[in-house]
C-alpha cells in the first residue's frame, strides 16, 4: 500500500518496456521466473522458464534478492514459503487458479479429519493453507515417482486434482482417495474435436497434460508435465504435434523447432478458453510496474508458511 505522497505508485510506462525491465532486474538484483503458459513477451524477458517443479527448484536455489513471479498465485506463494527473507512480486494478485479454488481449506480440513490414517499428498496447485495441511507436495512431473516411494499399505488422500489423481492411480496401481477438484482449462478440451483433428493430421502425435480428463488422455501418444511435453517434442523425429495443454507453451516449442508444426487442441466451445484466464492476467506492462513499484508483493502468516514448508521440502528431496 502507498500511504504517503512520497510513495505514489508509478503508473507511466517507458517506451521500451523490455529494456526497462532488464534495467530493473539489474537494479533490484531480481530474477524473473516464468511459467510456459505466460504470454510470449514475458517468456522472452524471463531468466528462467519452467514447469511448476522447475520453478520451485529455481526459487529454492536463487541468489537474487527479489523474485518476480510471472505465473499464478500458488506458484509465487511457493517461492515465498521457500524464501521468507526475499521479496516475491506477482504482477497481478488476481492471477489465481481454478484448481486451488476448488479446494477450500475448511472443507479440506473436514475431509482430512474424516480419514485420519491417510497420508495427504497435495498437488502444488493449491493454496498455502492446503499445503500446510499436507504431508507431501507433488507436481505433475513427480507425482507418480513420489507415490511409488510410499509403502504399499499406506492409505493416501490425493488433492486437489481428480484428473492427475486418476492418472497417478492408473500409472502406479495404487488406490487413492481423490479430492474432486479440476482445472477449468484442461477440462475444456473436447474429445470429439481432438479425434477430428487427428483424422485431419494422421501423422501428428498427441501430447497431453495429465490435468486433462481420462477420455482425452486416452488419445494421447505422450502424457507429461509442461517441461516433459516440451522435451518430448524436441526429442522426437516427428514433425507434427497436437498440443493438449495451455497453448502458451507453443511459443517455446516453435522457438526451438521452427520447422515442426504444433497444433493447439481445440476447446469444447468456440472460445479461447484453452488459454488460462489467470495466467493471462499478467502482462509485460504489469510486470514492469510490479518491479518499478515493488508491489504487488506476496505475504504469508508465518505459522502457515512454516507448516507449508516441510511438505514442499519433502517433495524437493523425493524428486
Ligand atoms: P506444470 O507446468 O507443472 O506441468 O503444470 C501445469 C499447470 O497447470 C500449471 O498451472
Ligand atoms: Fe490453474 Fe489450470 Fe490455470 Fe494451471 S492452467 S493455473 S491448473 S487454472
Amino acid at each position: 500500500m502507498f500511504s504517503t505522497a512520497l510513495r505514489r505508485p508509478v503508473l507511466d510506462l517507458p517506451t521500451d518496456l523490455f529494456a526497462a525491465i532488464v534495467d530493473l532486474k539489474r537494479e533490484l538484483n531480481a530474477v524473473i521466473l516464468a511459467h510456459y503458459y505466460q504470454e510470449s513477451e514475458i517468456q522472452d524477458v524471463a531468466d528462467y522458464i519452467g514447469d511448476s517443479l522447475g520453478l520451485a527448484q529455481q526459487a529454492a536455489s536463487t541468489a537474487a534478492d527479489v523474485i518476480v513471479f510471472a505465473g499464478v498465485h500458488f506458484m509465487a506463494e511457493t517461492a515465498k514459503i521457500l524464501n521468507p527473507d526475499k521479496q516475491v512480486l506477482l504482477p497481478d494478485l488476481a492471477a489465481g487458479c481454478s484448481l486451488a479454488d476448488s479446494c477450500p481449506p475448511d472443507a479440506f480440513a473436514a475431509f482430512k479429519a474424516a480419514h485420519p490414517d491417510h497420508l495427504v499428498i497435495s498437488y502444488i496447485n493449491c493454496t498455502a493453507e492446503i499445503k500446510a495441511m499436507s504431508d507431501i507436495i507433488c507436481t505433475s512431473s513427480n507425482a507418480v515417482k513420489i507415490v511409488q516411494q510410499l509403502p504399499p499399505e499406506q492409505p493416501i488422500i490425493f488433492a486437489p486434482d481428480r484428473n492427475l489423481g486418476r492418472y497417478v492411480i492408473q500409472q502406479t496401481g495404487r488406490e487413492m482417495l481423490l479430492w474432486q477438484g479440476s482445472c477449468i482449462v484442461h477440462e475444456t478440451f473436447s474429445e470429439k474435436k481432438l479425434v477430428q483433428l487427428k483424422i485431419q493430421h494422421p501423422n501428428a502425435e498427441v501430447l497431453a497434460h495429465p490435468e486433462c480428463e481420462p477420455a482425452v488422455l486416452h488419445h494421447a501418444d505422450f502424457i507429461g508435465s509442461t517441461t516433459a511435453l516440451l522435451k518430448y517434442s524436441f526429442d522426437q523425429p516427428g514433425q507434427e504435434f497436437i498440443v493438449v495443454t495451455e497453448p502458451g507453451i507453443i511459443h517455446q516449442m516453435q522457438r526451438q523447432h521452427p520447422e515442426k508444426t504444433f497444433i493447439p487442441a481445440p476447446p469444447n466451445s468456440n472460445c479461447n478458453c484453452n488459454e488460462c484466464p489467470f495466467m493471462r492476467l499478467n502482462t509485460l506492462e504489469k510486470l514492469y510496474l510490479a518491479m518499478k513499484n515493488r508491489s504487488p508483493e506476496i505475504t504469508l502468516p508465518e505459522p502457515i508458511r512454516i507448516a507449508a514448508l516441510q511438505p514442499i521440502q519433502r517433495m524437493l528431496a523425493m524428486s
